[in-house]
């Protein structure tokens, strides 16, 4: 099956009470691991591509992993810019044969966020591509954006049917407490679902995406720091609560630090228990497992999207 965009998938994924996983993929390892759990539950997915991993690997070697994963697969694959930051970055991914991208404007003013956004629309469904934008400022890292958490801010379901409208997006992502990174949550994780219930109300059948929506396993922080490894404290979002926004309007849900964190443990295991090898696929091989094997968990106990795939 060729690429696809994400608008057949969001559809079913609405009306079954499930959600896509959105992966974040740098090499051919997590592409592989990623590709494979998902095949194996047969479920249709999403690779994304951030821009610190359009620095790191190139994008064309990128965009050919994918596709060399589509031609070794049958489930629907989709291939999206993650927190693209400029109408060039968007638009060089719709040249190269991305299926949906997403302006990340949420820094910037309502205003300006609805210009630059319906910039990218136009050009995007010009060319048959799909567009996420975002309302609403998560905490954390990642590339492009850096939020302290005193900037963080909710989505204010106010503004939600007026940005749609004007900007005839295809996805919204929506801040409700989720940031990203290893370090979610100082106190009780607590998520604003009645955030997401109201701007559900305000756009009824319409996907939304939840970004920074790593769990951060606690046998992973602990497996990390036994073996060398110093991240005290890391927390994410509970399984449960995820579980529960899949079955809102949450259609597209993001995962890269615990794809991150999976690698890490392994490797750092292998290092420590077999001192003397040096070749990377020794590494690697059980790194891309990891990675296999908490997608997997993801997709039956997260997502619920197992068997999804050819409905
Ligand atoms: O949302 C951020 C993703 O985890 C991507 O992170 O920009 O470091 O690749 P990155
Ligand atoms: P995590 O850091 O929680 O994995 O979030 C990833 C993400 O939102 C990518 O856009
Ligand atoms: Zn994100």
């Amino acid at each position: 099956m060729p690429l696809v965009t994400s608008t057949e998938m969001f559809k079913k994924a609405y009306n079954g009470g499930y959600a896509i996983g959105a992966f974040n993929v740098n090499n051919m390892e997590i592409i592989q691991g990623v590709v494979e759990a998902a095949n194996e539950e047969k479920a249709p997915l999403i690779l994304q591509v951030s821009k610190g991993a359009r620095k790191y690997a190139n994008p064309v070697y990128l965009k050919h992993l994918i596709e060399a994963a589509v031609e070794t697969t049958e489930i629907p694959i989709c291939m999206h810019l993650d927190h693209g930051d400029t109408f060039d970055t968007c638009k060089d991914c719709v040249d190269m044969g991305f299926t949906s991208v997403m302006i990340d404007a949420s820094s910037k003013t309502f205003e300006e966020n609805i210009k630059i956004t319906k910039s990218v629309v136009d050009y995007a469904h010009d060319h048959g591509v799909v567009v996420e934008a975002e309302l609403g400022k998560l905490a954390g890292i990642e590339d492009a954006v850096n939020v302290a958490d005193k900037d963080a801010q909710y989505t204010d379901p106010r503004q939600v049917q007026e940005f749609v409208q004007r900007t005839n997006v295809d996805s919204l992502a929506i801040a409700i407490g989720t940031s990203h990174g290893a370090y979610k949550f100082k106190g009780e994780p607590k998520l604003r679902f009645d955030i997401l219930e109201d701007v559900s109300k305000r756009l009824p059948g319409f996907p939304i995406v939840l970004h920074g929506a790593s769990s951060v396993p606690q046998y992973l922080v602990e497996q990390i720091n036994e073996y060398g490894g110093n991240m005290p404290g890391a927390r994410g979002v509970p399984e449960e609560m995820l579980r529960q926004a899949a079955t809102m309007a949450v259609c597209k849900i993001n995962i890269d630090s615990d794809l991150r964190m999976a690698m890490t443990a392994t490797i750092r295991k292998y290092f420590k228990e077999n001192p003397a090898h040096f070749d990377p696929r020794q590494y690697l091989g059980p790194a891309r497992e990891a990675i296999k094997e908490i997608v997997k968990h993801k997709i039956e106990t997260v997502l619920g999207c197992q068997g999804k795939a050819f409905d």
